[in-house]
């Protein structure tokens, strides 16, 4: 058995390519449909009933493309829309992302993990019930970090400007003794190099894109939908500025790709 339609995957913006490259690394014969909704970025500083919204809209349009299943590459989304997305549409295969927290508290020596998220993640009621579940033997210091965001998605990978703002907010958990940390948004693991130049080589970065990919997988084979000897297809949609998101997705993802108007 096997189903040949797309992954769905989305996030507020580009982030989410950081799991659309762990997913394609892992399933290499899927095709995959990508959704940055980057007029809307960041969602880490919006209500959470406008990103249900947001994710309800392009769930909607996802499903009628068709595709076999939705990954949420976004932790800000999943805090805040999953459950209602599940709700909606108890049949599909949702899968989601939260800061990883139980690996970061099994790899940290000295007890003392930095969440590194955004606000509206940090705030979440998932995020406050997924420490009170698994790290109460350990401390955690968490940090938003606002405008990171925005310059990932203007494709400021590794400039000046970008290293200084990673800088100021990474050098307190560093102070405080951190010798771990949770990359808990799907935009950090894009400026990785940058932040190695940051830290000493012990400090450990956790994300969570791989786990993902994993999942997703596990869950295709047990419905028998996984794709089989295919040529994988791959689109990306996007709302806003479609030459800004195609200049960034450059440098994201290997061969060059256009960037369909999302209407709405
Ligand atoms: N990439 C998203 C996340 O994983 C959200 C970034 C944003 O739009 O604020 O949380």
């Amino acid at each position: 058995m096997s189903n040949p339609c797309p992954i769905g995957v989305f996030d507020s913006g580009l982030g989410g390519i950081s799991v659309l490259q762990d997913i394609r690394r892992l399933l290499p014969n899927e095709s995959l449909l990508y959704i940055a909704d980057s007029a809307h970025v960041p969602y880490g500083e919006k209500s959470p009933e406008f990103i249900i919204q947001r994710s309800m809209a392009i769930s909607r349009f996802l499903l009628q493309q068709p595709v076999k299943a939705i990954v949420i590459a976004c932790n800000t989304a999943t805090a805040a829309a999953v459950t209602e997305l599940r709700k909606q549409w108890p049949e599909v295969l949702f899968v989601g992302m939260e800061p990883a927290v139980k690996p970061a508290v099994r790899a940290s020596q000295a007890g003392k993990i930095g969440v590194l998220a955004t606000t509206g993640t940090l705030r979440s009621a998932r995020f406050a019930a997924l420490l009170e579940r698994f790290a109460c033997d350990v401390e955690v210091l968490t940090q938003p970090c606002p405008g990171l965001v925005e310059l990932i998605e203007n494709g400021e990978l590794e400039s000046d400007v970008t290293k200084a703002l990673l800088a100021r907010y990474v050098e307190p958990l560093l102070a405080a003794g951190c010798d771990t940390l949770i990359l808990g948004c799907t935009h950090y693991p894009l400026i990785k190099p940058v932040l190695r130049t940051l830290i000493a080589p012990d400090v450990q970065l956790i994300d969570t894109g791989e786990a993902v990919a994993r999942r997703l997988q596990s869950e295709l084979a047990k419905r028998g939908e996984l794709a089989t000897a295919q040529q994988p297809q791959d689109r990306f949609y996007g709302s806003g500025d479609l030459a800004s998101i195609e200049r960034t997705l450059a440098l994201l993802w290997p061969q060059p790709q256009t960037v369909t108007v999302l209407g709405f």
